[in-house]
C-alpha cells in the first residue's frame, strides 16, 4: 500500500476547516513546518472528546496548529486550560494571535522555554498530555508526564514511526534510537496501555493506570 496516498486520503475525509486553521496549514506547507497534520489533528480532537479532557498540557506547540486541535476538544467538553509550550518566543507569539483569532484565546496558557520543565512547574494533574518536542527528549520526559497525568489520563505523542526509520536496522541515529527507547518504556510499563496508531508519522496513545 501506498502510505502518502493513504496519508491524503484521511487527511481529505477530514471536514473542511475553518479559514484560520487552513491558513496555518498553508503556511506549514509553505514553509515546511512540522504541524501534526489534519487527519492526526482529527484523532487529537476525538480522542480528547471521548476523554472529557478539560486540562490538557502541549510538550513543542510550534505556532499552535495541535494546540487548536485540543482547544477546540476542551472548550466542547466544557471549558477548561491548554497549555502551549515552545522554547521560541516568535512562535509563541505567532500562536497567540493564530488561537485568539481562532477564539481560543481565553483556554490557553503560554509558556516560553523548555517543555519538560515548564511541566515539572506546572501545576497538574492533567487529563491528556500531548508531547511533540525534540525527539531525543522523550524518554526523559516520560517520568516528568507520568507525575503530572491524572490517574487514567491520556498521553499522546507524535512520530512514532518516525517515516519507517524506528524499524529500519540500519538506522542508529540519536532520535531514531531515542523513540526506540521510549516505545520499549511506555509498552513495557505495565502504568501504561498503549498503542502506535499508524496515522500520518505514528502517533503513540497511552493511557495511564488508574492505580
Ligand atoms: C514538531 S514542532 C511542533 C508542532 C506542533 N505540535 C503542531 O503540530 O502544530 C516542535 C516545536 O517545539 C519546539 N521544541 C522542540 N523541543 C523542545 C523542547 N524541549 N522545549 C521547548 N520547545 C521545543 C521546536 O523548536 C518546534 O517549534
Amino acid at each position: 500500500m501506498d502510505l502518502a496516498r493513504l496519508t491524503a486520503w484521511l487527511d481529505g475525509i477530514v471536514p473542511p476547516r475553518v479559514p484560520e486553521l487552513a491558513a496555518m496549514e498553508a503556511q506549514a506547507a509553505r514553509t515546511g513546518f512540522p504541524i501534526i497534520g489534519p487527519a492526526c489533528g482529527q484523532v487529537c480532537y476525538l480522542l480528547a472528546r471521548i476523554a472529557g479532557a478539560r486540562s490538557v498540557f502541549e510538550l513543542g506547540s510550534g505556532f499552535g496548529y495541535s494546540t487548536a486541535w485540543f482547544a477546540r476538544a476542551v472548550a466542547e467538553n466544557g471549558g477548561g486550560k491548554v497549555h502551549h509550550t515552545v522554547r521560541d518566543h516568535a512562535l509563541s507569539e505567532r500562536a497567540r494571535t493564530h488561537l485568539t483569532a481562532l477564539g481560543f484565546g481565553e483556554l490557553i496558557h503560554y509558556h516560553v522555554g523548555e517543555s519538560v520543565q515548564a511541566l515539572r512547574e506546572a501545576d497538574g494533574p492533567f487529563d491528556l498530555v500531548f508531547l511533540d518536542i525534540d525527539k531525543t527528549g522523550y524518554p526523559d520526559a516520560l517520568p516528568v508526564i507520568w507525575g503530572r497525568l491524572r490517574p487514567g489520563g491520556l498521553l499522546l505523542a507524535d512520530n512514532l514511526i518516525w517515516s519507517g526509520r524506528i524499524f529500519d536496522p540500519e538506522d542508529a541515529s540519536e532520535e531514531t534510537a531515542a523513540l526506540r527507547e521510549f516505545t520499549r518504556l511506555v509498552t513495557h510499563d505495565p502504568a501504561w496501555a498503549a498503542t502506535i496508531v499508524p496515522i500520518r508519522d505514528g502517533l503513540l496513545v497511552a493511557r495511564l493506570t488508574d492505580e
